[in-house]
């Protein structure tokens, strides 16, 4: 049996099946459909400083072969995730990943701040939040600020840090060049893409925010096509996401550079959508004679 191990930035991974933030809680109610342990990692719902309520509903609205979602980051905030669920994710032996978001760089260093000595085992930082102090445009679109939220978060981090990427972009692979060079770990993309339903009989944006976040197997090709583009210009690991709902969509994210994946949206249709993926691999890796799935990462032939 081929081996489904990997290593991000020093942290063993089982398998490169991760299940994405925003889709999966903090694991307890997957954990009734199987051990989360069989999970090369998880990562954790958006975390921040002070406990968040999110939007007002409707906050979710379906597309074809997605959803759009502006939940707003509702969370119990970094003390009541250290005390009531990192305790419990320590016993599930799976790697914990904590995301983490904030309005200001300073709500993002001091939460990194009290996961310090904590189980986490890798930082995430969702860098699509909206900067209250420069205007409202995501951290995550600027390389300048990207630069200034990696080094700031980077001084008072001991674990392995992940930049996660905005898709919202004109070019993927400079915000993901800033990152590295202000001393990211790793980088993991995409993060949602802006989106907007419009209700045509009452003519109001189905979602009560006006705008969300598109999602799950419609974003697929555009996921791709940016995780080959990042993978081939930094050094540092690559986790793909964005659209897989599937062993072979796994297979195709880690072909274009992704040292591992994570899985969102998928979730919400089929529970067991991460651990069929994990299974799959296992067997296409088999079927084809690789010895270890990090045989394959990178492993498109351009034409
Ligand atoms: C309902 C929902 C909530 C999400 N919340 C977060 C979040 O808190 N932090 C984050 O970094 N990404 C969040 N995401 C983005 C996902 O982690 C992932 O980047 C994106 O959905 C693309 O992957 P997918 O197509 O497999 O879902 C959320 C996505 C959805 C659908």
């Amino acid at each position: 049996m081929a081996d489904l191990s990997v290593n991000i930035a020093g942290v063993n991974l089982k398998n490169p099946v991760i299940t994405a933030s925003g889709s999966f809680g903090f694991g307890r109610e997957y954990n009734e459909f199987y051990p989360i342990e069989k999970l090369g990692g998880i990562s954790c719902k958006g975390t921040t400083l002070n406990e968040r309520l999110g939007n007002p509903p409707p906050r979710i609205a379906e597309t074809p072969s997605g959803i759009l979602n502006s939940v707003g980051l509702q969370n119990p905030g970094v003390d009541h995730f250290i005390k009531e669920d990192l305790p419990w994710l320590k016993e599930q032996n799976t790697c914990i990943i904590a995301n983490i978001a904030g309005s200001q760089i300073s709500d993002y260093v001091q939460t990194v701040e009290k996961l310090q000595g904590t189980a986490v085992d890798m930082v995430e930082l969702n860098i699509s939040c909206p900067n209250v102090k420069q205007g409202g445009a995501a951290f995550g679109t600027s390389c300048e600020n990207v630069e200034k939220i990696t080094k700031e978060v980077r001084k008072v981090c001991q674990q392995p840090l992940v930049i996660k990427l905005t898709p919202n972009v004109t070019d993927i692979t400079e915000t993901a060049l800033a990152a590295e060079s202000a001393g990211a770990d790793a980088v993991s993309l995409i993060n949602t893409i802006t989106g907007m339903r419009i209700d045509i009989n009452t003519k109001r944006p189905i979602l009560r925010n006006n705008i969300g976040g598109l999602s799950g197997a419609a974003v697929l090709p555009v996921a791709v096509r940016m995780v080959w583009q990042v993978a081939n210009k930094v050094k540092i690991p690559v986790i793909g996401m964005g659209g897989i709902t599937k062993w072979q969509d796994a297979i195709e994210m880690m072909l274009a550079g992704a040292s591992a994946v994570q899985i969102g949206t998928a979730n919400f249709t089929d529970p067991y959508a991460p651990i069929k993926v994990i299974e799959g691999i296992e067997k296409y890796l088999d079927d084809n004679g690789y010895k270890s799935v990090n045989d394959i990462v990178g492993k498109v032939q351009i034409w």
